[in-house]
């Protein structure tokens, strides 16, 4: 399975949003991850289709679309049309989240569902089958910079456990260098990483010492 580096945009200087992007690519970074809040579902605002619309027209790789807003079926189409190649919605903000994931699908794009860290597993059952993606919230959503909570870890172990190895699992929120290791061995491995990508000085060096403590962590899982 891949392992995958997502950097996180909120936490990066936006006065120099392309030159960021680029040197996380340059870096080694496999997607772009996007944070959309709405001020309703968590209490914040940042981007909205229109931003996603320019990273798509400047750089090559996959935008990673987080979708934390209480309109998910709204806005489904302007985030779609704007160039986003996976879209993570989240299940509690969305009373019919099978059909969010067909119309994902029809427009070939990816599908996740993000679970926020008091959301129990058995609130996605039912949707497994039909995804590409779970996301585990790490911290509760809103800001980047936070501490990842340590309980979180047993969660991605136990949804491990629920979908096999196929399948991907992401792990949003205080992913550092510190704490990948952990997420790593019990299961995650697609990782956003926010401040500890875009709050380092050398962005591609922040990247290779996120991988290089994934590889640590996989050397050692049979330890
Ligand atoms: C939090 C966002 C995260 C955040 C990650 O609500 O979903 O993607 O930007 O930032 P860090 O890695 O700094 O916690
Ligand atoms: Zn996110």
């Amino acid at each position: 399975m891949e392992l995958r580096i997502a950097p996180s945009i909120l936490a990066a200087n936006l006065c120099r949003i392309a030159d960021a992007v680029a040197r996380a690519e340059a870096g080694g970074a496999d997607w772009h991850h996007v944070d959309v809040m709405d001020g309703h579902f968590v209490p914040n605002i940042t981007f909205g289709p229109s931003t996603v619309q320019w990273l798509d027209r400047c750089t090559n790789l996959p935008l990673d679309v987080h979708l934390m807003i209480a309109d998910a079926a709204g806005y489904l189409d302007a985030f779609l049309d704007a160039g986003s190649d996976i879209v993570t919605f989240h299940v509690e903000a969305v009373p019919h989240p099978s059909e969010i994931i067909r119309r994902i699908h029809d427009r070939g794009r990816l599908a996740g569902v993000s679970v926020k860290p008091d959301t129990a597993l058995s609130s996605i059952d039912g949707l497994l089958g039909e995804l590409d993606m779970v996301m585990v919230m790490t911290v509760n959503p809103g800001f980047s910079y936070q501490e990842m909570i340590p309980e979180c870890v047993d969660k991605v172990a136990a949804l491990r456990r629920k979908v096999g190895e196929d399948f991907d699992i992401e792990v949003d929120g205080g992913i550092n260098a510190e704490t990948i290791a952990d997420v790593a061995r019990a299961g995650a491995n697609i990782f956003v990483a926010g401040g500890a990508v875009y709050g380092k000085e050398d962005i591609s060096d922040a990247i290779h010492n996120l991988r290089a403590r994934l590889q640590e962590a996989f050397s050692r899982k049979g330890e």
